[in-house]
């Protein structure tokens, strides 16, 4: 495994194996892996010939106040992690080699990025999408794994790929959960183990709207009412939102049906957790 923080010997590195006709897996991340990210580059060994991993905290998608700083960074203990899923390359930039001295473009997607994270993160999915079309330029991959965790960010990325005619395949995959059910997250662990138990009303309140819809409620209010009174049970939770929208246009629902997604984001303490699940799925 080879760990290449230089844009130019990545380019040169990938070039070199597309001419002998070698398929490109790619699985951006921010590091701190954990079993999340572990099932993106599982899934991406068993579909190429190499496999490369991305880890880079990307100032431009945090916004003022939020936890750039403070996000945890450990490259041996992610490369350590990496070697065991088989990943060849491990692509981690420094800021200023993604962007230099006079750097001035934005990708922006309209519509998908209005709703949810985007009404409370202004400016996010404009840093997602900026750096994951640099990501793409540079390892140029023909596949790449994203997460459901971040349903709207995988909404987003497929619109982008899309639009803009990439030639690049964007696998979605399932949510990978802890043991208790909470979503795998790596500002997991900024949650003190007070907090984390609360962190589960996330999931708790899921089961039972997937329970209640399985009932035949099909009224989305009635739905997020639901999962309101059961989250702020917890005496940290800050609800950012709780929406059920549709799984392609993200636009709120008031009748479910199987493209009903519930999203969640919710503050506990300085830490926000995100959470989603299709409604008439068994969770
Ligand atoms: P990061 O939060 O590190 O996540 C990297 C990828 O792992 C994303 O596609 C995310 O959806 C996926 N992931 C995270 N937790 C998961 C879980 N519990 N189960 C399944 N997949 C999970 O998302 C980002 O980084 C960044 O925004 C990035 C796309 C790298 C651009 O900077």
């Amino acid at each position: 495994m080879r760990i290449i923080s230089s844009v130019v010997e990545m380019q040169e590195y990938v070039l070199a194996a597309r001419e002998h006709g070698r398929s490109i897996a790619f699985v951006p991340t921010m590091g701190f892996l954990h079993q999340g990210h572990m099932s993106l580059l599982n899934a991406g060994r068993q579909n190429c010939d190499l496999l490369v991993l991305s880890i880079f905290v990307n100032p431009i998608q945090f916004g003022q106040g939020e936890d750039f700083d403070s996000y945890p960074r450990d490259l041996s203990r992610d490369a350590k992690l990496a070697e065991t899923t088989g990943v060849d390359i491990i692509f981690a930039p420094t800021a200023e080699q993604m962007y230099p001295q006079g750097y001035a473009t934005t990708i922006h997607i309209d519509k998908l990025t209005e709703n949810l994270c985007g009404a409370t993160r202004p400016s996010h999915f404009d840093g997602v999408t900026t750096v994951v079309t640099k990501l793409f330029n540079i390892v140029q991959p023909q596949l790449a794994y994203f997460g459901m965790k971040d349903f709207q960010q995988l909404a987003v990325i497929q619109q982008m790929v899309r639009d803009l005619n990439m030639p690049i395949d964007i696998v979605g995959m399932p949510i990978v959960r802890e043991a208790d059910g909470l979503a795998m997250s790596s500002r997991n662990n900024y949650l003190t183990p007070e907090l984390r138990q609360q962190g589960l009303a996330l999931v708790d309140s899921i089961r039972s709207v997937i329970a209640q819809a399985k009932n035949g409620e099909r009224t989305a209010a009635e739905l997020i009412e639901i999962v309101r009174q059961r989250i702020t049970q917890e005496v940290d939770a800050k609800i950012d939102y709780i929406q059920i929208c549709h799984d392609q246009t993200l636009q709120d629902m008031t009748t479910i049906d199987e493209h009903a997604v519930l999203l969640l984001a919710v503050r506990f303490g300085a830490t926000r957790l995100i959470d989603n699940h299709y409604l008439l799925k068994a969770l």
